[in-house]
């Protein structure tokens, strides 16, 4: 039986001694002082030189009529690794796909029409969005003339999947009922998420506001989101995976070690290795997303500066607070301010990543090109943001993030289940706070659809300066306890939680909870 999930048992059978133990997966002491969470997969071809390709700023999506906007999941060639032509699955064959730039209550319908070899299913994270059109991993857009047949003993730890498929297109509907905030939309296609987002599906969504508006934070030219996320290269320029699918296969024979997560050795800023960009000596507003399949970053700037953070994953924090360094887990976004005035006209200002080695601890570079006015300021209060109130929870209920069955039949769970969807870990009641408690053993970044939510305490003790503000996805690093405060509104339905990491959430790290 040559089926996929045959395969993906080999891949996780690969990993279940030597390999976690060389990785420091397998014991206890690796994993409570490593940063890294996962492996790194080489580029085979030459890298380019860091800080000379400049800074692409995706296209805004423009609507086919007021309200409707169409996009079209293709193939294209795009030119990344200067010279070299790849590949890319994307949203209007871009990478990243178009952004789109809209208002809050603005409900907004796009059209998604799949024309790539593989069923794709669109998940806006971070958005309050009705269940049906919250791109759950088994409701599948299909390419015309494509089939869809789940290879037969595939998806044995999901059996019966209530597959629900609509031919070429379908309409999501976000009715955009939620605070300003920078959401992004992604795949998430049963089992392969990871590397349909590493081939490219992955945008941007700005939820806009009065609110927010209505700040003296910088805007417009000096309003930048930034998609930071890491790729490997084949020799030929094409995107190099340890898929065990053959559909997905980019070239065979690297599919081990990378249970813990896929890397990439280069760093790519809105879809650029190592961009730079030319700034005003002013302040900017940078809305930093890592859309890595594994990678964290503990991201600094170089020779100096600050990071003021205005934002987290739900919007305005209640005022701004201020980083020497930001760790970010994939899936976690930290809108801030950054001031280039405190730099001479010519300085290099470099955005590095401390956890990274090699070439993959550079992400991209400011080079301060001119002085300039600058009437934006950054307000002591920017929102009211209550702060989270432990009493308030009607429920408390934990989820162990945990990788089970060592060996050939293992993978990473939750509460010791493997995801069955349609089987719900909870059902909150709509309206209601519950305590959520996340722990682990490894680097699990937990996300929640739909729920927004406050860190209340981490291993007992106060939240983190960086877990402040409403959030939809937290880091929790191995063998800590992470209590959060989850806001169930917006709608009934099923809805999921899993782990962000793609590799993680594609070998099981998911699950159902129903808001009732
Ligand atoms: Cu960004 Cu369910 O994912
Ligand atoms: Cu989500
Ligand atoms: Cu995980």
């Amino acid at each position: 039986m040559i089926s996929r999930a045959v395969s993906r048992r080999g891949f996780l059978g690969l990993l279940g001694g030597a390999g976690l133990a060389v990785t420091g997966c397998g014991g206890p002491g690796g994993l409570l002082t490593a940063e890294t969470s996962g492996e790194v997969l080489t580029s085979a071809l030459p890298l380019p030189r860091p800080f000379t390709v400049p800074l692409p700023v995706p296209a805004t999506a423009r609507p086919v009529r007021p309200g409707h906007y169409e996009v079209v999941q293709r193939a294209a060639k795009v030119e990344i690794i200067p010279g070299t032509p790849t590949e890319v699955w994307g949203y209007d064959g871009t990478f990243p796909g178009p952004t789109f730039d809209l208002r809050r209550g603005s409900r907004t319908v796009v059209r998604v029409r799949n024309e790539l070899p593989v069923p794709t299913s669109t998940h806006l994270h971070g958005g309050v969005t009705p269940p049906d059109s919250d791109g759950y991993p088994t409701d599948l857009v299909v390419a015309r003339g494509r089939g869809f047949r789940p290879a037969p003993g595939a998806h044995a730890h999901h059996d019966p999947a209530p597959w629900t498929l609509h031919a070429g297109a379908r309409d999501y509907v976000y009715p955009l009922e939620q605070r300003a905030a920078t959401l992004w939309y992604h795949d998430h296609r049963m089992d392969f998420t990871a590397p349909q987002v590493w081939r490219g599906l992955a945008g941007f969504l700005l939820v806009r506001d009065d609110e927010d508006d209505a700040l003296p934070l910088p805007k417009g030219e000096r309003d930048i989101p930034l998609m930071i996320c890491d790729r490997a290269f084949e020799e030929d320029g094409s995107f190099r995976y340890p898929s065990v699918d053959p559909s997905l296969l980019v070239k065979p024979g690297v599919e081990d070690a990378y249970m813990e997560g896929v890397e990439g050795d280069v760093i790519l800023v809105n879809g650029a290795p190592w961009p730079v960009l030319d700034v005003d000596a002013a302040r900017y507003r940078l809305r930093l997303l890592n859309a890595s399949n594994a990678r964290r970053y503990r991201l600094a700037l170089t020779p100096g500066g600050r990071f003021v953070q205005v934002g987290s994953d739900q919007g305005l924090l209640a005022a701004p607070v201020a980083h020497d360094t930001i760790t970010m887990a994939p899936g976690e976004r930290f809108d801030v301010v950054v001031d280039f005035s405190a730099h001479p006209v010519g300085a290099e200002v470099t955005l590095v990543n401390t956890l990274g080695t090699g070439p993959a601890r550079d992400v991209m570079r400011f080079r301060v090109a001119r002085r300039a006015r600058d009437d934006s300021a950054v307000p002591q209060r920017l929102s009211r943001v209550e702060p989270p109130d432990r009493s308030a929870a009607v429920a408390t209920r934990v989820f162990d993030f945990r990788r089970t069955g060592q060996g050939g039949g293992g993978s990473w769970t939750i509460n010791g289940r493997p995801y069955r969807p349609g089987d719900s870990l909870a059902r909150p009641r709509l309206g209601t706070t519950e305590l959520w408690r996340f722990t682990g053993d490894f680097h699990h970044p937990v996300h929640v659809h739909l729920a927004r939510f406050q860190v209340l305490a981490r291993n007992g003790g106060p939240p983190a300066p960086a877990d402040a503000g409403w959030k939809d996805t937290v880091d929790v690093r191995p063998y800590e306890v992470v209590d959060t405060l989850v806001r169930f509104e917006g709608y009934r339905g099923r809805y999921m939680m899993h782990c962000h990491n793609l590799e993680h959430e594609d070998m099981a790290m998911m699950a159902d909870f129903e808001v009732v």
